[in-house]
This record gives structure tokens, sequence and C-alpha cells, in this order.
């Protein structure tokens, strides 16, 4: 193989065998992936648009979340959480909460985090009766620092984001939000 396809592909076909100068090649290709994210979490976004059996599309209740809680006077890191707090429906239906969580998670505070990662147990408390569940399954985390502030971004920014009659803005007014947030150095994954 010559020096020139090496820039292109690494040299290993399994990993153990993998020098340095492949290595630096992988984390070159995967800074662009980083460097390209807000690209893809737009693009979601978009895919969230259509048809749904709520009045307005998935885009359009995550759109209102995040006009609300601008409107309530959160912070950009917030705003986003509030825009991409049903992202995870797009890749992972049965785990949306975890999967918008994990999203998020390199780049956002522990607060945050938690409240996505848990948003749709505790916005279970509006439905789950209606499923024989326990609407108040929530309260297991009622010691839980984070507690309120979950109850809080359900009842304030997502059970009630339903209504066709409220003027959210649109998803170019939050582009920039996006952008800053995943411009952040993500933390280290593997210190958690
Ligand atoms: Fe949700
Ligand atoms: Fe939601």
């Amino acid at each position: 193989m010559s020096t020139e396809q090496h820039l292109d592909t690494v040299a290993f076909t399994a990993m153990e065998h993998g020098t340095k100068d492949d290595y630096v090649l992988v984390f070159a290709h995967e800074q662009e992936q980083l460097d390209t994210q807000a690209d893809r979490v737009m693009d979601w976004l978009r895919q969230m648009d259509g048809a749904s059996p709520y009045k307005i599309s998935r885009l359009d209740h995550v759109l209102q979340s995040a006009t609300r809680a601008e409107a309530d006077g959160a912070d950009t890191e917030t705003i986003v959480c509030a825009l991409l707090h049903d992202i995870g429906d797009i890749i992972g239906t049965a785990n949306h909460s975890q999967v918008g969580a994990a999203l998020l998670r390199p780049y956002v505070s522990a607060e945050n985090y938690w409240v996505v990662e848990h948003h749709g147990l505790f916005q279970g408390y509006y439905y789950f009766a209606h499923y024989d569940m326990d609407p108040n399954a929530r309260d297991r985390y009622k010691d839980h620092p984070y507690y309120d502030a979950c109850v809080r971004f359900c009842a304030d920014w997502d059970q009630n984001c339903f209504d066709p009659a409220y003027a959210h803005k649109p998803l170019e007014h939050w582009e920039p939000m996006v952008r800053e947030i995943f411009a952040r150095n993500p933390a280290d994954v593997f210190g958690w």
C-alpha cells in the first residue's frame, strides 16, 4: 500500500493492529463529523415536519416548546434543549427521551441533560392514567435535585405545546443557537 493511499484509509482491518498514524487519520475524520454535528441536527429537526396525530407537526411542537422557553427568559442552552427534547423520535422512538439526552449530554449542564432524559416519564403525569399506568410514576425521583425543573419543563414547555393557535418562531430563528451549543468543546464522554 502506498503512502498516499495510507493517508486516505487506515492500514488495519482490526483495531488491535492500528498504528498511531492510523488513529490520527481516524480522529481527523471524527473531528470533521463533530464540526458538522449541527448540520445533522438541523436536518433531523426538518425530518420532524409532516403529518402527526396531534393538531400540529412534531416539528411545530418543538418550535413551540423553544418559543415558550425563550419567552420565559430561559438561557440559550435551555432553549436548545427545549428545541431538541423530542429529536430522539427520529432515531430512537422507543426511548426518545434518552436518545435526545444522549445527543445533548456532551454539550449541556447535568441539569439540562437530566431534564431531557426524564421528560418522557414526567410527561406521563398527563396521560399515563389512560394506559393503566401510574401518572405519579415520576415521584420516584421526588427527592432528586432536578425533579422540580423537570416538572416545570413538562408543565410549561411540553404538555401545553400542541396548540395550533400559538404563534411559534420558525426553525431559522433557532439555528444560530443550535450552532452555538454544538460548537462547544464536547465533554470527555469517557470520564462519566
Ligand atoms: Fe417527548
Ligand atoms: Fe414534547
